[in-house]
C-alpha cells in the first residue's frame, strides 16, 4: 500500500509478532525506525526477537493500547495497521489517536476489516465468530 521511504519514522498499530514491523524497518533503513505498539507484551517479545534475528536495530517495542497510544504528538510519518482496528472497542478515540501522533502531512495504511450492513444480533451475541 506505498513504499516506505528511507528514514521515515513509522508507528504499526497492534503489531502482534512483528511481521509488517519487519518489513517496515527494512524498508526505512538506518535512518529511519519503526515503533510497535501491542497491548500484550508476549507479542511485543516475538517482534523484538524477530528484530534481533535479523539484525535489525531499528525496532522499538512499546505496551500499549490503540486508545491511548504511548507515542508522543506529530512525531510519525506513517501509521499501519494490519487487523487490528476491527478489534478495538473504541475506534473513534483510536482514530483520534492516529490523527494525534502523526505529522503534518503523515500517512495511514490500514489493512482490515469494513461491515457495511449491520451486523445481527445473533452474530454478536455468537462467541465463535469474535475468537479464534
Ligand atoms: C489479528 S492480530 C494482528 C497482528 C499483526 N498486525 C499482523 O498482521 O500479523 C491483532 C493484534 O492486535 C493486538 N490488539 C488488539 N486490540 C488492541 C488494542 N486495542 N490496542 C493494542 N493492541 C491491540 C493484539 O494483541 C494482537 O497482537
Amino acid at each position: 500500500m506505498g513504499k516506505l521511504k528511507r528514514g521515515e519514522v513509522v508507528l504499526d498499530l497492534g503489531c502482534g509478532a512483528g511481521f509488517d514491523s519487519l518489513i517496515a524497518a527494512r524498508q526505512v533503513g538506518d535512518t529511519g525506525r519503526v515503533i510497535s505498539v501491542d497491548m500484550t507484551p508476549a507479542m511485543l517479545d516475538k517482534t523484538l526477537r524477530g528484530a534481533q534475528d535479523l539484525g535489525l536495530k531499528n525496532v522499538e517495542a512499546r505496551l500499549g493500547y490503540l486508545e491511548t497510544l504511548p507515542v508522543e504528538d506529530s512525531c510519525i510519518d506513517v501509521v499501519i495497521s494490519n487487523g487490528v482496528i476491527n478489534l478495538t472497542p473504541d475506534k473513534v478515540q483510536a482514530m483520534r489517536e492516529v490523527w494525534r501522533v502523526l505529522k503534518p502531512g503523515g500517512r495511514f495504511r490500514i489493512a482490515d476489516i469494513i461491515v457495511h450492513l449491520p451486523v445481527p444480533q445473533s452474530a454478536r451475541d455468537d462467541i465463535e465468530l469474535w475468537s479464534g
